[in-house]
């Protein structure tokens, strides 16, 4: 399915912020950041903590469990671009005064099986 779900209403994440909502069963990380909203999944694919409840700065979210940080836009894991591992990105958009986002069957299914590669293989923590 690739319908688009309402989530909260424009005001409802502060900028520079995010927040957790269940779509179709899924965990969706919306953000607001620059003004633009964007939504990720919500389940950090190192050890599945909330990425909406981390730290988000120039579109970089930094999962509050072990500081991987994820592009908020497209999903890239930005400690370490050139890996398989991400997260899924959805699309968003804004009917009136609603954030809508889009989750599709297919993306909730094959987000769920990229936690294979080690996390200390070629990322370097930030101190
Ligand atoms: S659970 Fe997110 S970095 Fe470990």
């Amino acid at each position: 399915m690739t319908e688009f779900h309402t989530v909260a209403k424009v005001g409802d994440i502060p900028e520079g912020e995010g927040r957790s909502f269940a779509v179709d069963g899924k965990m969706v990380g919306v953000f607001l950041t620059g003004g633009e909203y964007c939504a990720i999944d919500d389940t950090c694919p190192h050890m599945g903590a909330s990425l909406a409840s981390g730290y988000l700065e120039d579109g970089a979210v930094t999962c509050p469990w072990h500081a991987w940080r994820f592009c908020v836009k497209d999903g890239t894991w930005l400690d370490n671009p050139d890996s398989r591992v991400k997260t899924t990105a959805f699309p968003v958009r804004i009917v009136g005064d609603e954030i809508q986002v889009q989750v599709t069957a297919s993306e909730s299914e094959t987000s769920n099986g990229s936690t294979e590669e080690s996390p200390t293989d070629s990322s370097e923590p930030t101190a």
